[in-house]
């Protein structure tokens, strides 16, 4: 069932997704050379905390930290530890808090100083093609309209779409209906409708789309060691066309002029 969003809750979701982008932005500038990935963990828990949330990811279904971290040929569901991100690294730090009973789920790869060329490469995919994701996140659009047009690019680009993780809608559940997948899926025949909230969150490979686990049962990796990169927003359906809950800057998507 797909819960289409009252207005209340929309504005417990605009609070939720408010806070998950500020932790993003505040963990930005402790992605450096040196720092371990459990260091990250804390400052992002800390912060939450402070702001009377919780992290969503920490005991979900058994997740054992507060956010994401995956790096380099890491897809997604890195968990902080030990590891000590280098210069030249990318990194994928997922937030998801939970504040007032809503939870809001952002992410964003950052380069560790400088840049690889590689690196640059699947990190500028994978952000155009989250932006081309929600740009075509309209009411009254086939919803796999959004798969479609990020497949599409991602192909264009020589890049692969990792099949096996989705976006999903979100609220009162970290993951509610429906699956939003990053490539077509002609079977699919919903519409999209405002009051729906959901992620769009590509996972982009520079190789092969094939992945595997890692001995930790949550890490997912590229099956040929290929970089991967993700962004990942959450958004709103409105009458107008769509908002980016998870940009601070209020970030609107009007519907085309007719
Ligand atoms: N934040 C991830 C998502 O975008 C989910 C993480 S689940 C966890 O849906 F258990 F790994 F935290
Ligand atoms: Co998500
Ligand atoms: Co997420």
């Amino acid at each position: 069932m797909i819960r289409i969003k009252t207005p209340e809750e929309i504005e417990g979701m605009r609070a939720t997704c408010r806070l998950a982008a500020q932790t993003l932005v505040m963990i930005e500038e402790h992605v450096k050379s040196g720092v371990t990935t459990q260091e990250l963990n804390d400052i992002c828990h800390d912060y939450i905390i402070s702001h009377g949330a919780t992290p969503s990811p920490l005991n979900y279904r058994g997740f054992p930290k507060s956010i994401c971290t995956s790096v380099n040929q890491q897809i997604c569901h890195g968990i902080p530890g030990e590891r000590v991100i280098r210069k030249g690294d990318i990194i994928n730090i997922d937030i998801t808090t939970y504040l007032n009973g809503f939870h809001g789920d952002t992410s964003k790869t950052f380069h560790v100083e400088e840049a690889t060329p590689k690196g640059e490469k699947v990190r500028r995919v994978a952000l155009d093609c989250m932006n081309a994701g929600i740009d075509v996140a309209l009411p009254g659009a086939p919803l796999r309209t959004i798969g479609a047009t990020i497949e599409k690019l991602a192909k264009k680009n020589r890049c692969t779409v990792v099949h096996e993780y989705c976006g999903h809608g979100i609220g009162r559940e970290f993951h509610e209906e429906p699956a939003i997948l990053h490539y077509e899926d002609k079977r699919c025949n919903i519409t999209i409708q405002p009051g729906m909230i959901f992620t769009i969150e590509p996972m982009i490979n520079l190789g092969k789309a094939a992945i595997k686990h890692m001995a930790d049962n949550w890490t997912v990796v590229t099956k040929d060691h290929s970089l991967s990169a993700q962004f990942e927003h959450t958004i709103l359906i409105t009458e107008e066309g769509n908002e980016v809950l998870t940009d601070l800057s209020g970030r609107k998507t009007p519907l085309p002029e007719r």
